[in-house]
């Protein structure tokens, strides 16, 4: 038997665990082969791969990216000719199935490429903790971690200062990482695009501030923005069918609130350095979990399944119930309501 490996969408800490494990527990159950698919479905359509062994995997669970390369761009779907290409080579390098280690973009290829006959086991990768039906993606606790430290950071320079200070988080259209990092250094404002926020309420929270701690921290996710915003920071974020705002949330912030406040506000866009370096150990662990169950899917034949966490537990569903699916922060989470009833700010105002 001969299992492909890639992985697709943005990169994040953890990739490499996976491969690792998804291969050592191939290859201890023999006599599958391991062929890594280079740069994800880019790369199965030009057909650039290599045999994985267990030497090649040995030593790279603590290092960030990915060993195989990835790209969000070159799907199989843009057009048939992309579609034969990567089926052809399925068929030349004679894989039995492809473990794809991917984000929503990812498994709705999959699912639509098993339509072709070609097997897949699907496992989740976002720093964004958002694909339906899983608990928690590796990557996430390494952003979060990433995040909180920034927050401390700019906590003590915030407060030497008696600034205002600003710092956006990625997350896309979800504030997991926002808010879970927010709490963890217990910023005093947290913004998530599930939640417009009002700028004369965040104000408020930092003119009371002005008066007694002298500082002010902020969390904003990258997705959140004011009610009945008109600004126009946009980035078009690959996979996403429409053009979200992203990336600037922070800046736009700074000169909505700097003509509200007495303060000096700075603000900060972490951008990439949350999706870099080295996974936590928790993403370690949970990578190396989420491999070892790919390939027990692969050898058990169970294709067309996603491996996920549910309730704490390593499971897997239907890849068809992930594809094109977010996850968002519901109102009533318990942490949102946590956050709100210990005093953070979420950007509420008084009215509509
Ligand atoms: O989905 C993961 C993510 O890191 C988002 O949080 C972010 O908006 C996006 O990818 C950035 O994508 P790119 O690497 O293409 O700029």
């Amino acid at each position: 038997m001969r299992v492909g490996v890639l992985t697709g969408g943005g990169d994040c800490a953890g990739l490499n665990a996976v491969i690792r494990a998804v291969t050592k527990s191939l290859i201890h159950h023999g006599p599958a082969e391991v062929w890594g698919i280079e740069d994800g479905f880019e790369g199965l359509i030009e057909g650039r791969g290599r045999p994985l062994g267990w030497e090649a995997v040995s030593g790279i669970i603590a290092t960030g990216g990915t060993i195989l390369g990835t790209s969000n761009r070159g799907s199989p779907l843009a057009s048939e000719q992309a579609m034969s290409r990567a089926l052809e080579h399925a068929r030349t390098w004679r894989l039995d199935a492809i473990v794809a280690i991917g984000g929503d973009g990812t498994m709705s290829i999959a699912h639509a490429m098993a339509a072709h006959g070609l097997a897949f086991v699907g496992v989740p990768k976002t720093i964004d903790n958002d694909i339906e039906g899983c608990e928690r993606s590796f990557g996430f606790d390494t952003a979060v971690s990433i995040v909180t430290e920034a927050l401390e950071r700019v906590q003590t320079t915030g407060q030497s200062h008696g600034r205002v200070m600003i710092v956006e988080t990625m997350g896309r259209y979800a504030g997991w990482i926002a808010l879970e990092a927010g709490v963890a250094a217990a910023a005093d404002v947290i913004l998530l695009p599930e939640i417009e926020y009002d700028v004369e309420a965040v104000a408020e929270v930092c003119r009371q501030r002005e008066g007694r701690q002298r500082y002010t921290v902020i969390c904003v996710a990258e997705g959140a923005r004011a009610r009945g915003a008109g600004y126009t920071v946009e980035r078009r974020v690959a996979g996403a069918d429409d053009p979200i705002r992203l990336g600037g949330i922070a800046h736009v912030l700074r000169e909505q609130l700097q003509p509200l406040l007495d303060s000096e506000v700075r603000s900060t866009v972490l951008g990439h350095v949350q999706r870099g370096g080295s996974p936590t150990p928790f993403d370690r662990v949970l990578a190396t979990q989420y491999g070892h169950h790919a390939a027990q899917l692969v050898l058990q034949g169970a294709f067309g399944r996603m491996v996920t966490l549910q309730q704490g537990r390593i499971a897997s569903i239907p890849i068809e119930d992930v594809a094109g699916r977010n996850r968002r922060v519901p109102a009533d989470h318990p942490l949102l309501v946590c956050a709100r009833e210990i005093g953070v700010c979420l950007g509420e105002g008084a009215g509509p």
